[in-house]
């Protein structure tokens, strides 16, 4: 029986495919590579030591590719990494993330159905809690959404709760991730975004390694501790151990859970520079812009929930995280 990864070939599929075949778990990874190198699935092997891992490439909006996988295959559950992430262009092109994301989920679980296969952990976002009135974010707090990348999620969410309310012996782990950033120890699999980056370890990691000039930091004056926006960062390979702790919750408990999956623990976009600046000996030179539209001053977890119910915690530090960040990305950019 085996574990199908769908995006596993994505940043955070990739550590986690990595986790399950570490504990032993047999795995099947489906990705059509839109936003991932076929070289990961590589590097993989690598890493586990593995001969073969069972990839194809596929799109998970194709029914006939999916079944075909389902057909072929012993699946006993499915984490569904595979989806569109990218903020801003969900703003330019909705339609593109609406199709995308929906479709992909929505023949998943048809596939899913009919292959009666019912257990789903699915990767949702800190981004469904919109602007919360207050941190630390407990799993009850109210959603709402800022952008069509987010609604995709929360609609997903509903999607899942409503498949588990209409057959009972459906269990969806609904994971919402922080900020997750670092990489593999080895250096060999992290995260590449295409262009120019996003979100600040991305771009930290480019002006570091001279692709990119100077860091801009999106405003200093909101009501934290000193003035920049406050996140909590998690460690990628702590996000990834996550996901099998909670596919060990839904094969001993049926219906829709939400988990958050962060360290609990809030940082500045200053604070994110010295630590950077001092565990890897390289200045980052930035400057004070205007704030990004669409950010909130503070969005850190409570992860209680987490921690009792999945008897799961993040265990590595800020240091791991920019240790780890800079350590794949001077391999990857020289
Ligand atoms: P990623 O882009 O690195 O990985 C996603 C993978 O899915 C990619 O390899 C891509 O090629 C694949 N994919 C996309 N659409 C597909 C489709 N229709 N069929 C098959 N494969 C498809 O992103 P990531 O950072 O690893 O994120 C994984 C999941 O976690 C995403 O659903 C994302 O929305 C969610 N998430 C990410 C973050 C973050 O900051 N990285 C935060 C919260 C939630
Ligand atoms: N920031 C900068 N300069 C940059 C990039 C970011 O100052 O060049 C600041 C932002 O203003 C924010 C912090 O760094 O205060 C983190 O920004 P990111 O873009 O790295 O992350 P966000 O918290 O904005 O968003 C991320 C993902 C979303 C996800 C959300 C919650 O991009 O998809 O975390 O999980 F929804």
């Amino acid at each position: 029986m085996a574990v199908l990864i769908t995006g596993g070939a994505g940043f955070i599929g990739s550590h986690t495919a990595i986790e399950l075949i570490n504990s032993g778990k047999e795995i099947i990874i489906v990705d059509n590579l839109c936003n991932s190198n076929i070289n990961t699935i590589e590097n993989i092997k690598k890493i586990t030591n593995t001969n073969s891992i069972p990839f194809f490439e596929y799109d998970c909006c194709c029914k006939k590719n999916l079944t075909k996988i389902f057909e072929e295959n012993e699946i006993e559950s499915v984490i569904h990494f595979a989806g569109l992430k990218a903020v801003g262009e969900s703003v330019e092109k909705p339609l593109k993330y609406y199709s995308n994301n929906l479709k992909s989920t929505l023949t998943l679980c048809e596939v899913m159905s009919k292959f009666n296969c019912n257990k789903l952990v699915f990767s949702s976002s800190a981004t469904v809690y919109g602007s919360p009135k207050t941190v630390p974010i407990k799993e009850n707090f109210p959603t709402s959404t800022t952008n069509p990348y987010g609604t995709t999620k929360l609609m997903i969410e509903n999607i899942l709760k409503d498949i588990c309310l209409a057959n009972p012996d459906f269990s969806v782990a609904c994971l919402r991730y922080f900020n997750p950033i670092g990489a593999h120890r080895s250096g060999l699999i992290g995260e590449i975004p295409n262009g120019i980056p996003n979100n600040l370890m991305p771009y930290i990691t480019q002006v570091a390694v001279g692709k990119l000039k100077i860091l801009s930091v999106f405003g200093n004056d909101y009501p934290t501790h000193d003035g920049t926006g406050v996140r909590d960062y998690i460690h990628v390979v702590d996000l990834a151990k996550g996901h099998l702790n909670a596919l060990k919750y839904i094969e001993n408990h049926n219906g829709f859970e939400t988990f958050n999956l962060g360290t609990g623990v809030g940082y500045s976009v200053l604070d994110i520079i010295k630590a950077f600046e001092q565990v890897n000996n390289i200045k980052i030179p930035y400057k004070i812009v205007q704030r990004r539209p669409g950010d909130i001053a503070e969005c850190y977890a409570d992860p209680t929930k987490s921690q009792k119910l999945l008897n799961w915690k993040a265990t590595l530090s800020l240091e791991d995280m920019c240790h780890d960040s800079w350590n794949f990305a001077k391999l990857a950019f020289n």
